[in-house]
């Protein structure tokens, strides 16, 4: 990949409108504000091509990114983002879990959750339902920029403790420095390789 041609391809809710073709699909999941679009940016080191915000419940939709005609980068509209109205959060919800019950080209799920923070009864329930969906998967620890460096191993253990995962699967990102973006880059690799 070398990142020269990176684009937005479409926005879907339903399955008629995912793209047709079978190219590997990196999925990003967790709850809303969690980093998921800021994660795509830096990754692609591009500005805004995906859009972000400080408000919660910026991605309504499921935005597929095309990535040099060989990977997608899939950005989930994020959880647990109680403005907005009962019947939507439905319909998101069902839109989520509809593409990750039955999308059979993805290739890694990449589960977000903030560094400083807990996880949630709905991260403990997407983790639940992200491992029994039987897809690699992956954790990151989001904004590790807002913790001391010599605190992030720490946080990430806790994070791999309470969410009943490999220590192993969990790693820390930030957006903000991108310090860590080679190292996920090679595991997003390793799992196009396998
Ligand atoms: P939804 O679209 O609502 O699901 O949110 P999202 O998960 O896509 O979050 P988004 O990328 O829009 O980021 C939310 C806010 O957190 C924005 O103000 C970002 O600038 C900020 N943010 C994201 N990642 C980082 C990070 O690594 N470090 C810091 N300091 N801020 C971050
Ligand atoms: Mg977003």
């Amino acid at each position: 990949m070398n990142l020269n041609n990176v684009n937005f391809e479409i926005s879907a809710m339903n399955k008629s409108q995912y793209p047709t073709n079978k190219r590997p699909e990196i999925v990003l999941a967790g709850k809303s504000n969690v980093g998921k679009s800021s994660f795509i940016n830096a990754m692609l080191n591009r500005k805004s091509l995906a859009r972000t915000s400080s408000a919660p419940g910026k991605t309504r939709q499921i935005n597929f990114y095309n990535i040099d005609d060989r990977i997608y980068f899939v950005d989930l509209p994020g959880y647990g983002y109680s403005e907005m109205s009962k019947k939507e959060q439905e319909k998101v919800a069902l839109a989520v879990n509809t593409y990750l019950k039955n999308r059979k080209s993805i290739n890694l799920i990449i589960l977000l959750v903030d560094i400083r923070h807990k996880p949630t009864q709905n991260d403990i329930q997407m983790i639940n339902y992200i491992k029994k969906t039987d897809k690699r998967y992956i954790v990151l620890a989001s904004k590790a920029d807002k913790i001391a460096k010599t605190k992030v191993e720490s946080y990430v253990k806790d994070i791999a403790i309470s969410l009943d995962v490999d220590n192993d699967l969990v790693f820390p990102f930030s957006a903000e420095t991108k310090e860590f973006t080679n190292c996920i880059w090679d595991v997003i690799n390793e799992s196009l390789c396998t």
